[in-house]
């Protein structure tokens, strides 16, 4: 007769479906608000983490990477691709599930998709960076690239830093009129762009989020005007980046983690000794952020395992007591730890 698995076989698992119920139950822009606060506390305590760069594994189509860290307490890891032709296929640019551990035994507490949640960290992550960086009056942003991450972005500077206009482009206009329709009860005054130039208009923070794997010039120089803060996602990996060199010259750079952004962000057009100031550092008030109205700020960003670990923290959290999870029989508990063979003997019967 087939034993039922004990309690300490178990670990939570969060399906997308899962997390989709519980994201709707409490709100998108509640939890982008939550993200970014837990992300941010942990950027406070930077100095408690693990850091590598993250390993990627490349090939002639795209990217699959593992991003690991641990605080002593927890440790995570998200495993994620990025194939940026994979949306021609009918398939997703980025995927992503994660894991958090117990230090302490090594058992997972918790296993959960991540795609939704890597674009909800990521918003989070940079409307929390623009927070530190970017003008306090800015109201208007420029939303360029209308693809998967794109609504979550708009929805996170809306939540996080005030805006109350986007001006969308996208070199696909189908992108951009998803994005119109899916931000219209938003409460954003969203505005659809023939070009790059014109979704400029006003703007005080520009988001640059394509997926090309080249190094593409999605924002040239005369295009970035004096006092806005860029905030720079799609340039992620060796090769792929979106911004003309002379707009880095002219902009103070701010990085999550140098060691991985000089080899994959905006900066890895830049000489390797080029100054950059970590974002950690902003928060923690160690390093100065935006010094004055004219300044050009810009947020490299790539994305860090922290993030992720942040992420995972939050959800652990939110889906006690709730039925947003299940039990995945997961981890092998015979009654004598060291009789694993005897248990698979006795389950043969
Ligand atoms: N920094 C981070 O933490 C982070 C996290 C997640 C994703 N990303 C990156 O963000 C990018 C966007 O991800 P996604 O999931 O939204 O991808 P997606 O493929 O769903 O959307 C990308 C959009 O960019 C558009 N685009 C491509 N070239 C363009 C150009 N020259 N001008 C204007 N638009 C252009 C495409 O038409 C598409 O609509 C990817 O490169 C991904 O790797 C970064």
């Amino acid at each position: 007769m087939a034993l039922l698995p004990s309690d300490t076989a178990y670990v939570p698992f969060v399906s997308v479906q899962q997390m989709m119920d519980l994201v709707n139950a409490i709100g998108v822009e509640r939890i982008l608000i939550d993200l970014a606060d837990h992300i941010e506390a942990d950027f406070r305590r930077w100095e408690a983490f693990d850091k590598v760069p993250r390993l990627a594994s490349h090939s002639e189509v795209g990217v699959i990477e593992l991003m690991p860290t641990s605080d002593g307490e927890m440790y995570g890891f998200k495993y994620v691709n990025g194939h940026p032709k994979n949306t021609a296929e009918g398939l997703q640019t980025v995927n992503a599930f994660g894991l958090l551990a117990d230090v302490d035994t090594g058992y997972p507490r918790l296993l959960s998709e991540m795609t939704l949640l890597t674009a909800l960290r990521t918003a989070a992550t940079s409307a929390m960076a623009a927070r530190h960086l970017a003008p306090k009056d800015a109201r208007t942003m420029a939303m360029i690239g209308n693809g998967a991450q794109s609504e979550f972005q708009c929805l996170a500077f809306k939540a996080i830093c005030g805006i109350d206009t986007v001006r969308l482009y996208d070199i696909d206009p189908a992108a951009t009129a998803k994005c119109v329709r899916n931000l219209e009860r938003s409460g954003l005054n969203v505005i659809a762009c023939a070009s790059g130039e014109e979704s400029m208009e006003g703007a005080g923070i520009i988001t640059t989020c394509t997926a090309d794997k080249q190094y593409a010039t999605i924002l040239t120089d005369n295009m970035v005007g004096t006092g806005v803060h860029i905030n720079a996602i799609g340039g992620d990996c060796p090769g792929k980046t979106e911004l003309a060199r002379d707009i880095l010259l002219r902009s103070e750079i701010f990085v999550e983690y140098p060691p991985q952004t000089r080899v994959e962000g905006e900066i890895q057009q830049l000489d390797p000794a080029h100054p950059v100031t970590e974002l950690w550092q902003v928060i923690t008030g160690t390093a100065p952020g935006r010094r004055n109205a004219k300044q050009i700020t810009l947020f490299d960003s790539v994305g860090f395992a922290i993030e992720d670990f942040s992420a995972l923290r939050y959800v652990l959290q939110a889906i006690e007591g709730t039925g947003f999870y299940t039990r995945l029989d997961m981890l092998a508990d015979p009654d004598d730890p060291r009789d694993l063979f005897g248990m698979l003997a006795r389950a043969a019967g």
